[in-house]
């Protein structure tokens, strides 16, 4: 197992590529089983998500390489076996998005229950009960999901909660489905979009991406396609976060400032200067602390879930105090304890942190719970006087490419050493 070993107190400045997005590359990927022929990726990342995807994908007959213009391209056409197995499913709740596409173009599926994670219980009732209403038998036992259908029927779906990869799911079995679906209530994230872009190459006939009412006609069959995944919004979040919380000023390449609106104004609320241009954001804190600043998650175009831990950093060493609360996940605040041992003054009240900012926070020895909040205990610190030291950084990799160089090149003091 590897840690990573931080000495804090650098302000960091420069030029960061930000990585393709993980929560787009995900479904895109398991998209490729929709396809007669290969889907090529321009613009993946290089994640343990991603590296878990292709081993689940392969494990069922898929074929992948990678070519030599550093474009990744995966063959889902000929599947030899329709089951995701558990030792794999375990790791990667997204391995759910296998089911939908399996049950368009195979007409059976057997997955295994992804189970909970830390941030929550995780359920995949919405995905189970939608694809139920499109026309699959489903039942489940002994961990796994047995579905099977004679043809998928396209209907109208109504989601009582809005659920990304809900969505993702059944807006990929949909455009192989007899007739037209309308999926209302649905995720409108840009990942969703940037799946249905993929999707539109490949020949399915998809409107409404990004609004809460998504229509799918489908379509005999699909054809392979060449996409480049969009860039990765929560990555570039998190080191706009870097750059805010050590006073510097970092520019981000490969990043759509439209798709981050919610956080680049939360942001500015701080009082960092942000400006902006097509694919460049530059946040520059001018050596200031911080404002504190009240959050509340919700879904997109609202404050997003997956940049709650890390702004709940940025306010532990903030101007005042501050209120974030999370209302996607039901146990979204495992950073919280290892930040308190950094000495920020946090207080839990239900789903509410409140936070009275403090000068500076102390190095500790950390324990990573899952992928976001390890990002904020690397950037406390990133902030902290002394030396932090973060365990189980396998959680960093899932969601952060070579989290360690990159924040090297900016000017931090970081290195992964070996447990
Ligand atoms: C996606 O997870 C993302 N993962 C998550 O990113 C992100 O935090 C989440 O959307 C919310 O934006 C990927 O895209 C691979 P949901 P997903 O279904 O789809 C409940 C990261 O850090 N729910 O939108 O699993 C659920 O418990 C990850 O990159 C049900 O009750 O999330 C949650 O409370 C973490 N039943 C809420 O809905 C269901 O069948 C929203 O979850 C499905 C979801």
């Amino acid at each position: 197992m590897y840690k990573l070993v931080i000495k804090g107190g650098t302000t960091l400045n420069g030029i960061v590529k930000i990585a393709g997005s993980k929560n787009a590359a995900l479904p895109i990927l398991f998209a490729s089983i929709l396809a007669d022929g290969p889907i090529n990726l321009n613009n993946t990342p290089h994640l343990s998500d991603v590296s878990t995807t292709l081993r689940l994908l392969m494990d069922m007959g898929a074929e992948f390489i990678l070519e030599s213009d550093n474009s990744l391209s995966i063959d889902s056409s000929k599947l030899t076996k329709l089951t995701g197995e558990y030792d794999l499913v375990k790791t990667m709740r997204a391995s759910i998005l296998a089911l939908g596409p399996m049950l368009a173009k195979y007409k059976e599926a057997k997955i295994s229950l992804p189970g909970g994670c830390a941030i929550g219980t995780r359920p995949v009732n919405l995905h189970l009960k939608a694809l139920e209403d499109l026309g699959a038998k489903i039942h489940v036992k002994n961990g796994y999901i047995y579905a099977t259908t004679d043809q998928l029927i396209g209907t109208d779906i109504h989601f009582e909660q809005v659920s990304v990869t809900a969505t993702e799911n059944i807006l990929m079995a949909a455009t192989l489905a007899k007739g037209l679906t309308t999926i209302h209530n649905a995720a409108q994230e840009p990942e969703i979009i940037d799946l249905v872009n993929c999707l539109i190459k490949m020949g399915a006939k998809i409107t409404g991406a990004g609004t809460s009412i998504i229509s799918v006609e489908g379509v005999s069959s699909l054809s392979g396609a060449r996409h480049s995944v969009c860039p990765d919004r929560i990555e570039a979040g998190t080191y706009l976060i870097a750059a805010a919380i050590t006073g510097g000023k970092v520019t981000l390449k490969n990043v759509r400032y439209q798709s981050m609106q919610s956080v680049l104004d939360k942001l500015k609320e701080t009082g960092a200067e942000i400006d902006y241009n097509d694919n460049t954001i530059t946040l520059d804190m001018k050596g200031k602390r911080p404002k504190a600043v009240n959050v509340k998650t919700s879904v997109y175009p609202n404050f997003p879930t997956d940049m709650q831990a890390q702004f709940c950093a940025l306010n532990c060493i903030a101007d005042g105090q501050s209120a974030i609360t999370e209302t996607i996940f039901e146990n979204r605040f495992m950073h919280i304890p290892e930040l308190s041992r950094m000495g920020a003054d946090l207080t839990l009240e239900g789903n509410t942190v409140i936070c009275k900012g403090v000068k500076s926070l102390t190095g500790a020895n950390l324990m990573a719970t899952d992928l976001r909040a390890s990002a904020s205990l690397v950037l406390a610190g990133l902030a902290a006087t002394g030396t932090t030291t973060i365990e189980r950084v396998y959680h960093l990799d899932r969601g952060y490419e070579t989290i360690e160089e990159k924040l090297k090149l900016l000017g931090a003091q970081i290195e992964r050493i070996q447990d």
